[in-house]
């Protein structure tokens, strides 16, 4: 962590993402408090495919209906597009409404007015963990764990068009950096299921990632690794990693490592349901967005001299964490995803000054402690 402030950690557009993201919150909070009523001209209704970007500061936060599930690492609010038909390429032989629910909560994380305001926290995290479910839907018909590029292009096509049928900004693969080739991962070597489980020990695979706990992932990464260590195995096809080819360390090494972990995070969505799948791929995003933390986190002196190891004692460790959370948690609305964000600046700024002992765990601090209680 560069900085305490997140204020001054965060620059350029980002900041201003998270500037326009913040008034936008503290907007809606507002109307919250007071009552939301939906006017039907309020109604956001549209006939036509989506066809260009709304200002996003345009549109009234009266109309955001309030997420009332706090477990879903956010839902943003979205106004109530009415679904048009998409138009297919008949291409991509894919049974679509077996992945409506991965597909649905794309949509609405990416909607329309929202999608440029919360690209790199939500948006994209998401469209991401969608081309990895989807490449394992895919490939599990025939036991493969990617698609071949014609395949790719034809399927892209239609995912983003269904996408958008729902409601979802039409410029998810610029926002995104997305292509074809993302469901393709043509560098690695291992794309079928029976070589991926001769070369990797998939049990411990398998039980790091599983469930992945947010606040833990994000401190002590569990899962991360492991799905880095597979990678690395298969990137190598099974062979001494140090071999003859895709040496690790080499700028072709890093994209084939890179499209192999593609490939792990493909054979962990067959593994898992698509909500353990997703809500693993979240929490792993999460983690590395770790400037999006909108809380002034200024020096936390008073937890780190109570929590140090030799002058600890756990009540007054905690005392302090908890006062310290406390009232930086007071400052703004924070998103269940800002929480991992803020949870991991924090959690680091504490290592960084010495505090060794896992006080999260210690003190029963969750994900909810760095958001407003009263939002629940
Ligand atoms: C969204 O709009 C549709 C059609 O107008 C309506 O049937 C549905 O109940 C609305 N959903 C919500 C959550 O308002
Ligand atoms: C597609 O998936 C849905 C939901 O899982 C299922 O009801 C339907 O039978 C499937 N269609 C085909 C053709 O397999
Ligand atoms: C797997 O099946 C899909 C169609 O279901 C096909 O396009 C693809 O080429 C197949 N892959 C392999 C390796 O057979
Ligand atoms: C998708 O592919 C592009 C270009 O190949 C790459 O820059 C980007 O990181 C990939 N995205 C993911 C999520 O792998
Ligand atoms: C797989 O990993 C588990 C635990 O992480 C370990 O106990 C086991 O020996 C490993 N299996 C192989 C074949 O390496």
């Amino acid at each position: 962590m560069e900085s305490s402030s997140s204020g001054s950690c965060v620059q350029g557009t980002v900041y201003h993402w998270v500037v326009l993201l913040a008034v936008w919150l503290c907007g809606s909070q507002h109307v919250l408090s007071q009552k939301v009523t939906l006017e039907p001209k309020d109604k956001f209704l549209l006939s036509d495919p989506p066809i260009g970007l709304f200002d996003p500061i345009e549109i009234s936060p009266s109309v955001l209906p309030h997420n009332s599930n706090p477990v879903e690492p956010l839902s943003p609010m979205y106004p109530n597009y009415t679904s048009y038909d998409p138009v297919l390429t008949g291409k991509c032989h894919v049974n679509f409404s077996a992945l409506s629910y991965i597909i649905d909560k794309t949509a609405s994380d990416c909607s329309i007015p929202l999608a440029p305001l919360v690209a790199d926290v939500i948006c994209c995290p998401q469209v991401n963990s969608l081309m990895n479910i989807f490449q394992a839907a895919y490939g599990s018909g025939n036991g493969t764990l990617v698609l071949n590029q014609a395949s790719a292009n034809a399927c892209f096509s239609d995912i983003m068009s269904i996408l958008a049928s729902k409601g979802a900004n039409t410029n998810i693969p610029e926002l995104c950096t997305l292509r074809p080739s993302n469901l393709t991962d043509a560098s690695c070597p291992v794309k079928d299921i029976s070589s991926f489980e001769k070369i990797v020990n998939i049990s411990k695979l398998i039980d790091a990632c599983s469930s992945v706990d947010p606040l833990k992932e994000c401190c002590r990464p569990v899962c991360q690794p492991a799905i880095v260590e597979a990678a690395m195995h298969i990137s190598s096809g099974g062979a001494n990693m140090f071999g003859s080819s895709g040496l690790p360390g080499s700028v072709a090494g890093i994209d084939i490592v890179s499209d192999c972990k593609g490939v792990v995070h493909s054979w962990l969505s067959m593994k898992l349901s698509s909500e353990e799948a997703n809500s693993a791929f979240r929490v792993l995003s999460g983690c590395k967005v770790n400037k999006v933390c909108p809380l002034e986190l200024d020096e936390p002196s008073p937890v780190v001299k109570a929590c140090r190891k030799a002058s600890s004692s756990t009540p007054s460790c905690c005392a302090a964490l908890h006062s310290y959370i406390g009232t930086r948690q007071k400052q703004i609305f924070v998103t269940n995803l800002q929480a991992i964000n803020c949870a991991t600046m924090f959690g680091s700024m504490l290592q960084k000054a010495g505090v060794a002992d896992d006080i999260y765990g210690l003190c029963d601090i969750d994900l909810k402690d760095f958001s407003l209680q009263g939002m629940r």
